[in-house]
């Protein structure tokens, strides 16, 4: 088998690399910072929970450490890569993976400015931050990958969010804008967009509890006999962070089954015959 070949089937994929994960304390975060880990990364978990961010340090050992940085704020930003250059001489991978759904709202009229703002704040202004210091570093380096969190509400509209909707649209033209620019650099830059997921996040902007969520999720999903689950997503970041996919830049994985390429409502209408 050839060298390239092989490659794949290293049992360590991120052997070396160093890694910072925005939003690494709780639910898809945290898997990918467990993920990570257990492929040889050095993972700094970058979230504003911080007992749970120590907590999960604590559980996986000296190779993960926690920043308390608020990705909204450009000065944590800064020094949370400031400090983790510093540590490890480099940074490889920045998935920007932090954030909020918004307050349920049955319809715009409802939806105050000052929400809307806090959902982009978090959900795109955020990651904009995080990809800037990351490139800041990674741009003289002439490598580096930048993963972000978007959704399935990147690609189509599940219910009437429409902050968080134009957030992660926002967030993937953020992306395929930045994969144009640091291309030159060696740099990758990828979304990966996942279909409804049980974590906190759910929890709180939907009132039902997890397993609730992957119960509705499981019902309207186009792909049977799986529920999503956050280490599925974390497998997708560890994909694209890793060099198997050092070819791949300027993409949208849209971890969702299927669903968001079908539309029933016209099966459903000519279901119901001429009545
Ligand atoms: N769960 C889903 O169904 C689903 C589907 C599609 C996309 N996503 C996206 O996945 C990402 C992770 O969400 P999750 O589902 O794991 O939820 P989660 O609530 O478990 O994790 C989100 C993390 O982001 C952190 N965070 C929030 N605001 C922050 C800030 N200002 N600064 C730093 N950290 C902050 C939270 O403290 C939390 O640890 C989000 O971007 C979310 O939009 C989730």
């Amino acid at each position: 088998m050839g060298s390239s070949l092989n490659h794949g089937l290293t049992a360590k994929r991120l052997e070396g690399k160093v890694a910072i994960i925005t939003g690494g304390a709780s639910g898809i975060g945290a898997s990918t910072a467990r993920l990570f880990h257990l492929h040889g990364a050095k993972v700094v978990i970058a979230d504003i929970q911080d007992e749970l961010g120590h907590a999960l340090c604590q559980d996986l050992g000296p190779e993960v450490t926690y920043a308390h940085c608020d990705v909204t704020n450009e000065d944590h930003v800064r020094s949370t890569v400031d400090r983790v250059v510093a540590k490890h001489g480099t940074l490889d991978i920045m998935f920007n993976n932090a954030g909020f759904l918004g307050k349920p709202a049955r319809t715009i009229l409802d939806v105050e400015k000052g929400d809307f703002e806090k959902v982009l704040s978090i959900n795109l202004v955020g990651p904009f931050l995080g990809a800037k210091h990351a490139a800041r570093v990674m741009v003289p380096a002439r490598k580096g990958s930048i993963l972000f969190t978007a959704s399935v509400a990147s690609a189509i509209c599940v219910t009437p969010i429409h902050a968080y909707t134009s957030s992660k649209h926002g967030v993937v033209g953020l992306a395929k804008s930045l994969g144009v620019e640091l291309g030159q650099f060696g740099i990758r830059v990828n979304c990966i967009s996942p279909y409804g997921v049980g974590t906190p996040l759910m929890k709180t902007g939907t009132g039902l509890e997890m397993d609730e969520v992957e119960e509705a999720a499981d019902r309207a999903a186009n792909l049977k006999g799986v529920v999503l689950k956050a280490e599925d997503i974390a497998h997708a970041a560890l994909y694209l962070a890793s060099d198997e996919a050092k070819y791949i830049s300027g993409l949208n994985l849209i971890v969702d089954g299927g669903y968001s390429t079908v539309n029933p409502s016209l099966g459903m209408v000519l279901a119901q015959g001429k009545s």
